[in-house]
């Protein structure tokens, strides 16, 4: 008989590269543990990417749903819908108040979003600056964003208009603003690009350099928004509020949804026709992200997310002090950490991870990245981070 995974190799184009002999095929999750369809039980340290806010089948999460679907799942933007209504104005009183939302369907078309209102908002100016090392998402727009070559390379004629500055470093973002630049944009953490948590002075001299220069900043929150950092949006870990800025991933709690929100002075920027999604601002998706919200922007739970943070960072500063000679760095803020290596050892880190019962997610060949669920509990943090020790012994 065939197996998922022979059927998979068949049917499924090969852009994740999943390999038979070492990735489980998941079938159930509770909290922060998933099981596989041999009955293992994997701790999760990697939430879906970031998407697994409040871990797998949270009871609000899965009752929100549960409501919606039955009542109402699907009725275009022709028509008005509370739980979109009602998500938007729960995002905006939580970020920055003024502000109105368009709903996309993903971190990608979300960032979309930004970069069209961007180069709208000021005819003649249509230059993005981004960072290098930076991820936004894999549609051409956000691909040429995305300062990364090696994912961009293939794809080539790119966009006109983006440029790549040093990240945390003021001068190289400066050095390239010119009478057509008409944003910066950056992710407040790096999360693809392996957990990297700016100055303060950069993200304040950001601020100040689109201020005087009247060009829009852009935050993709993408990742790291959410609850992830230990408040609710990276950015409000700084003194800084962005004009336009990018959620997805957590928001939905496991529903594909993203959101772009505009300053109340870019707010009218983009009118009817200009922008629109199909399934943008869908009921049962919008009534997920409303329950996800109502307990991630919670101080309280906010709090715990910051303590957890400190356990990880803490446990993660140890084991780079413990393995120097495996462990060149740790780095990251909140649930969003990273440990970078001297070896190109990550994917098989990953691997032995796995087979011990933790997910984990190596980036490229020498990072390892975790992002776990923010309701996962202190003694499953210590859980994991003992497999992950034991499993780094053996490379040291
Ligand atoms: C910061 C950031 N922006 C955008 C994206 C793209 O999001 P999506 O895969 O939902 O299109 C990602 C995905 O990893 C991301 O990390």
């Amino acid at each position: 008989m065939e197996t998922i995974q022979d059927l998979e190799a068949r049917y499924i184009v090969n852009t994740y590269n999943r390999k038979a002999e070492e990735t489980p095929c998941l079938i159930r999750g509770e909290g922060a543990r998933v099981w596989d369809d041999g009955e293992k039980q994997y701790l999760d340290f990697l939430g879906g990417l970031a998407v697994n806010a409040l871990g797998h089948c949270h009871p609000a999460v899965v009752e929100a749903v549960n409501k919606q679907v039955s009542s109402l799942i699907h009725t275009s933007n022709l028509y008005y819908t509370a739980p979109q209504v009602h998500l938007a104005e729960a995002l905006v009183e939580s970020s920055v108040p003024g502000s109105k939302v368009f709903f996309a369907n993903s971190g990608a078309e979300a960032n979309e979003a930004a970069i069209k209102l961007a180069r709208k908002y000021k005819p003649g100016r249509y230059k993005i600056i981004t960072a290098e090392n930076s991820f936004h998402g894999r549609t051409m727009a956000t691909l040429t964003a995305t300062g990364q070559p090696k994912y961009r390379e293939a794809f080539k004629p790119l966009l006109d208009g983006f440029e790549y500055a040093r990240f945390n470093d003021l001068d190289s973002f400066a050095a390239l603003v010119d009478e057509q630049t008409a944003a910066i944009m950056i992710e407040p953490v790096q999360g693809e690009g392996g957990a990297y948590v700016p100055g303060d002075a950069f993200m304040k001299g950001l601020r100040e350099l689109c201020d005087r220069e009247s060009i829009l900043l852009i935050f993709d929150e993408v990742q790291c928004g959410m609850g992830r950092t230990g408040k609710l949006w990276a950015f409000q870990n700084w003194p800084v509020k962005p004009d336009l800025f990018t959620a997805a991933k957590g928001l939905g709690g496991g529903l594909p949804i993203g959101a772009m929100v505009a300053a109340e002075a870019f707010s009218a920027v983009l009118q009817p026709g200009d922008h629109a999604s199909t399934f943008g601002g869908n009921p049962v998706a919008c009534s997920a992200a409303l329950a996800v919200l109502g307990l991630a922007g919670d101080e309280y739970f906010l709090k715990e997310v910051q303590d957890k943070g400190r356990l990880l960072g803490n446990r993660f500063a140890m084991i780079a002090s413990n393995y120097h000679s495996l462990v060149k760095e740790s780095r990251g803020m909140g649930l969003i950490m990273a440990l970078e290596l001297n070896q190109a050892a990550a994917k098989e880190i990953q691997k032995k991870c796995t087979a011990e019962g933790l997910l984990v997610n190596a980036i490229g060949e020498n990072v390892i990245r975790v992002l776990p669920p923010l309701t996962i509990s202190g003694a499953e943090l210590e859980e994991g981070l003992n497999i992950l020790e034991g499993v780094l012994q053996g490379f040291n």
